[in-house]
């Protein structure tokens, strides 16, 4: 089967980059994408998008009214696609059963429910967003409860893109894994999706397992990148107390090949949509399949995360002499990682919350991410100011709390930033980013992770 029309439910960050790019190397396929969310589509037709990836805005403006298409969902629509990726949101469940721990799929079930009246006969379906093990077969089982004998294959289609380098992600993806079932439907429909694929992956790149492997590979990759980072978190709280230096520690192990160099950069933590939400689904998976050493195993990787989070905090209040109440601390970076504005589950939450519970007022700047940190905070008290300009952020401030390693914060005027705030000026490094010496040098005392502070006596 040859694909000519594809619609996406959902406009978010992974349905809308993904989208275009399809869109842009595939110029005789048309892509519509439809959201719920009416402001969303509104963004993704206006110059500014809802969401900021480096190389996406180029993208879109290729495709935008060519062959890409982002309009409220019609019937025609659905009807008319050879091809419905699915790629809505599937946070973390908030009650009942498997409250905190499981994925809520409601926004699965309901799209699911809507595209079923409407679709054509042999409609591939594709799996995008990340789901528990078996969802495939309980959407397929919601779409084929009908009396008309109609067949719509579902494909499991993993995205591993990361934020801030999606567009060089999907662009040129280590691998495109397809999950299908072993049936000749279910070949053909993969082979489908493949060929749409090949129009810019190299074939050999692109891998088929069956649906249940790929839906749990998408869990185990996320989990095994977790792991790392809080496997080096973990080593640089020995590394604080002991003085050994954690970049020496990841430099050196890193070049064991069998280890790698990648996710060994010790900070505050790790944050986004992805990492927290896919292990405690993953561990509650576990728990449910009757392994609770298994899930704690995997839960152990949040817990350590949550640990560095609040061992870093604890680390401020203790070196502002345990008390930050009615002090102004310049909070430099909010977005869970640089190169994005998106703050979900971001490490600055929980920082800022406890900095606010300890009375600290809190001046934050962020290049990109000041209108989800303030919808981020929403709601809390305490004195927050939100700051686009890091000078007037750190004007009077006893320190500064770095969060993200954006590269705007590497070349501030450290001189001048350090004339303007209190004595002593401390800066706590959470991403180890900063020139800790040359800022030593200048009168802060500097703290880091896993590195020996800097401090004047
Ligand atoms: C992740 C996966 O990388 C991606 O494949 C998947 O599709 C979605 O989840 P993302 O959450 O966008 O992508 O960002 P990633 O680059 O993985 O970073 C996640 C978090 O880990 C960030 O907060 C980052 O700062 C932190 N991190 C990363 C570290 O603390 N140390 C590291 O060495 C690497
Ligand atoms: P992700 O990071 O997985 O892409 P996002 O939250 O950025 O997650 O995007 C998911 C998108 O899916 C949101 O824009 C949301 O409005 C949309 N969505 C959720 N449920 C539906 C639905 N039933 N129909 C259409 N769009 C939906």
């Amino acid at each position: 089967m040859s694909i000519r029309k594809i619609l996406c439910i959902g406009a978010g960050h992974v349905g809308g980059p993904t989208m275009a790019v399809i869109a842009d190397m595939c110029p005789e396929i048309n892509v519509v994408v439809v959201d719920i969310n009416p402001d969303r589509l509104t963004q993704w037709n206006s110059g500014t998008l809802p969401v900021y990836e480096p190389g996406l805005d180029e993208v879109v403006s290729r495709c935008l009214g060519r062959n890409l298409f982002f309009e409220p969902a019609r019937p025609e629509v659905i009807a008319d696609a050879d091809m419905v990726f699915v790629s809505v949101n599937t946070p973390t469940k908030e009650y009942g059963e498997g409250a905190g721990m499981a994925a809520d799929l409601q926004y699965w079930e309901k799209s699911a429910r809507f595209i079923k009246p409407h679709l054509k006969d042999g409609a591939i379906i594709v799996e995008k967003s990340t789901v528990p093990v078996r969802t495939a077969e309980a959407i397929s089982r919601i779409l084929h409860d009908n009396r008309q004998g109609r067949r719509f294959p579902v494909l499991s289609n993993p995205e591993f893109l990361a934020e801030g380098a999606a567009i060089r992600d999907l662009m040129e993806p280590d691998r495109v894994l397809i999950g299908c079932e072993e049936t000749e439907a279910g070949r053909a429909a993969a082979e489908a999706l493949a060929a749409v694929y090949r129009h810019w992956v190299p074939p050999e790149r692109i891998v088929l397992s069956s649906v249940w492997s790929s839906e749990l590979a998408k869990l185990t990759a996320n989990a095994f990148l977790a792991q790392r980072i809080s496997s080096i978190n973990a080593i640089s709280a020995l590394c604080d107390a002991t003085y050994a230096d954690v970049t020496e520690i990841s430099r050196a192990i890193g070049t064991d090949h069998r280890i790698g160099s990648h996710f060994l950069e010790a900070g505050v933590g790790f944050g986004g949509s992805c990492f927290r939400k896919d292990i405690l689904n993953l561990s509650y998976i576990c728990q449910q399949q009757g392994l609770p050493e298994v899930a704690a195993y995997w839960k152990s990787v949040v817990e350590m995360n949550d640990h560095q989070i609040t061992r870093f905090t604890r680390n401020i209040i203790a070196h502002q002499f345990d008390t930050v109440a009615g002090k102004k601390l310049a909070v430099f970076g909010f977005a869970f990682k640089p190169g994005t504005n998106d703050t979900r589950d971001s490490p600055a939450i929980y920082v800022c919350k406890k900095l606010l519970e300890e009375r600290a007022h809190l001046a934050i700047t962020d290049p990109r991410a000041l209108e989800n940190a303030a919808e981020s905070l929403r709601g809390l008290g305490g004195e927050i100011a939100i700051e686009p300009d890091p000078y007037r952020a750190a004007e009077g401030a006893h320190a500064i709390v770095l969060l993200t390693h954006w590269q705007e914060f590497r070349e501030l005027d450290y001189q001048r930033i350090y004339e303007r705030m209190e004595r002593p000026a401390s800066f706590f490094d959470g991403r180890n980013w900063i020139d800790a010496k040359l800022l030593y040098e200048l009168g802060f005392n500097v703290y880091r992770v896993g590195r020996a502070p800097l401090v004047h006596y």
